[in-house]
């Protein structure tokens, strides 16, 4: 039951079992519905919630935001340059006097070690809001957002197409084969993920009913996918790299094409955000070949990207209802 999971760190999918995976989901589902229905909780009464971001957001810092204010607690923003995290004082002081003062902490940023180093010192609960590895509040909602859209999760086939070795495609990868689903990582051979999380994600799909396959091969990839996924090209951080990545991925954005040859009628496209799929962002007028997805997918009948969105503080909100709240 998820009711379990009080005062555990929430810093990677591959930390909860499948159990555990589906009872947030679930949860996730009763939050969202109470809340269209009117009806506010008061699991976080009191708590105060500490926001640390290293790098810049938009849907997660306001999913966490309204997450906690839905359920009455107070989410206070610590912004890059607001606090000494790391630079004038260490990470494991900043957790212990952050563990003295707030009830929970959420953490955005670069190295996966620097959110294990909170949740070893700080004493409260560590929730990762993404690192350069893992995005896993993210999976939560696009697994409720599969969910919401064919009533089930089990062997059902998600393909994500791009770069296949960032945060989005390791979290995908671990999530899906948790809930029983046919992941595919589709994505040129220098860009795979690494081979030892791909063994453990086998690992684990052979406990499920899941299946992990990567492939360069969009053709193979995508062929009777549910669901085909994406992200940036380039992740935060990794600016120097945008020429490189056009060049490696162009053959990899999703187009109508694409989502026609997974030969579902029914198959939706899902995408984390932000995403470049036209000429309306600085960066994308910079570089014009950046989008990782046409203008007509990303728009058109089958995208799901903004009930995605929407899942965020459902999501977020089931995660600290879970691990913080009475
Ligand atoms: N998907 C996601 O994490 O969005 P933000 O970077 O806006 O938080
Ligand atoms: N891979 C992307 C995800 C953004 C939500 C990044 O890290 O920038």
């Amino acid at each position: 039951m998820a009711g379990n999971l009080k005062g555990r760190h929430f810093l990677r999918l591959l930390d909860f079992t499948p159990g555990e995976v589906r009872d947030l989901l679930e949860l996730s589902a009763t939050l969202k519905r109470n809340k269209r229905a009117g009806v506010s909780g008061r699991a976080l009464e009191g708590k105060n919630i500490a926001l640390i971001f290293e790098k810049p957001s938009t849907r997660t810092r306001c999913a966490f935001t309204v997450a906690a204010v839905d359920e009455g607690a107070h989410a206070e923003y610590l912004g890059k340059g607001d606090i000494q995290l790391g630079k004038k004082e260490t990470v494991a002081d900043t957790a212990r006097v952050l563990g003295r003062m707030f009830d929970g902490i959420q953490y955005r940023g670069f190295a996966h070690r620097t959110v294990e180093i909170l949740a070893e010192y700080a004493g409260v609960p560590v929730w990762n809001g993404l690192t350069d590895e893992w995005h896993p509040t993210q999976v939560l909602a696009d697994l409720l957002t599969v969910m919401e859209e064919f009533g089930r999760l089990e062997g059902l086939a998600l393909a994500y197409v791009g770069d296949g070795r960032n945060n989005m495609a390791n979290s995908l990868m671990v999530g899906c084969a948790k809930v029983g689903m046919d992941v595919r990582i589709v994505a040129p051979a220098n860009l795979h993920p690494a081979p030892e999380l791909v063994e453990t994600a086998r690992e684990i799909a052979a406990g499920t009913g899941g299946k992990v396959t990567v492939t360069d091969s969009v053709e193979e990839g995508v062929r009777g996918a549910h669901a085909v996924y994406t992200d940036v090209w380039a992740s935060m951080g990794e600016e120097s790299k945008i020429e490189e990545r056009i060049a490696l991925l162009e053959p990899y954005r999703v187009t109508e094409a694409m989502m026609e040859a997974t030969g579902r009628r029914e198959a939706i496209f899902l995408h984390c955000l932000p995403s470049f799929h036209n000429l309306e962002t600085e960066l994308s007028q910079r570089y014009p070949k950046i989008r990782e997805v046409e203008d007509a997918v990303f728009e058109g009948p089958r995208s799901r990207v903004f009930d995605e969105a929407e899942n965020r503080v459902h999501t977020i909100k089931a995660v600290m209802v879970a691990t913080l709240g009475r």
